[in-house]
């Protein structure tokens, strides 16, 4: 068995997996999902017929874009948290003329890769990606223009609605008075279609969710074995969210990070939550955050909200 203390520098990774495996409900935080490989799949569920949030937020965006450029201006300073592969960024940035754009994504491999090829395509276009986990605190580059954050593809709906507010929260004060923010909520919808979305029928999210146990043999010299967990997708409906979990299917054990872990069958480890909203519970949060919400546009489903916030000096109103 590998020594825990050679991992002791492994980073943040060997303890969110120590300390979310030693909790009575197994949980390990969702940004782990995205390592390369697991960046790679993401993209192709945003593919899939069964997956509806991506297509549905395209169309709503090339519809969107032109009013978003009329309210913001030209001249900004877009910053996309989470940019992933940038698909959605060119039809924003093509609309809004802006003078710079700064993705930010967790997976170093893949932003570097995506912000070149994003660059290539907008000759003159100052792309400076950072690197880093966009749920916590980072530095800006000071590029001197007002910013427009933009935050596709209901990643907000990840969070918690308490850790959700926080980040907006957090968000103005980087942006600062006078931004604005483009941000993507995923609506509250039949269980079935969620539940589709979130279990495609390609097995794809399946194959995402299980990369995290392939990271684990990899990266912390683990010996899970894949074939005794499944992918499983819940709608909660009490916490209105989709809940992904990787379920032991018979009893296992297994070394990670230098530990030992056991699990019963049926037991599971809590990797990610998709929480769904109502319009109003939307606006509520984009107030309790601070920021002023102030357009909007849905699809003919109202099955999701691309949303225009404006944070304003002065913070709360009477
Ligand atoms: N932001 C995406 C969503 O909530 C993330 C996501 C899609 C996801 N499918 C997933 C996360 C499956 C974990 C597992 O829709």
């Amino acid at each position: 068995m590998a020594d825990a203390d050679e991992f002791e520098g492994a980073g943040d990774f060997a303890r969110d997996v120590r300390a979310g495996l030693a909790q009575a409900q197994k949980v390990i935080p969702a940004r782990w999902l995205y390592d390369r490989r697991g960046s790679e799949i993401f993209e192709a569920i945003t593919d899939l017929a069964d997956y509806y949030p991506t297509r549905t937020e395209v169309a709503i965006l090339v519809d969107f874009a032109g009013d978003v450029a009329d309210a913001v201006g030209p001249g900004r300073a877009v910053i996309e948290f989470g940019s992933g592969s940038s698909t959605k960024t060119p039809l924003l940035l093509r609309a809004v003329a802006p003078a710079a754009y700064v993705p930010v994504d967790i997976s170093g491999a893949f932003l570097r890769a995506s912000a070149g090829a994003l660059a290539a395509d907008f000759p003159g276009l100052a792309v400076h990606p950072v690197e880093g986990d966009f749920t916590r605190r980072f530095a800006l580059p000071a590029l001197g223009a007002p910013w427009l954050g933009f935050f596709p593809g209901s990643t907000i709906g990840n969070l918690t609605p308490a850790a959700a507010v926080d980040l907006l929260r957090g968000w103005g004060g980087l942006l600062g008075a006078g931004s604005w923010l483009l941000i993507g909520f995923d609506l509250a919808k039949d269980s079935g279609v969620l539940e589709a979305a979130y279990d495609d029928s390609e097995g794809v999210t399946a194959a995402f969710n299980l990369n995290l146990l392939a990271r684990i043999n990899r990266e912390l010299a683990g010996t899970v074995r894949l074939s005794d967990f499944r992918h499983l997708a819940l709608w909660n409906a009490a916490a209105s969210r989709v809940e992904m979990h990787l379920e032991a299917l018979r009893d296992t054990a297994f070394e990670a990070a230098g530990q030992r872990f056991s699990m019963r069958a049926g037991e599971t480890i809590h990797t990610e939550n998709s929480h769904k909203w109502t319009l109003d519970a939307v606006r509520l949060m984009g107030r309790a955050a601070g920021w002023t919400p102030v357009t909007s546009r849905e699809d003919a489903q109202g099955w999701f909200s691309l949303q225009l916030w404006r944070r304003d000096a002065g913070g709360m109103q009477p």
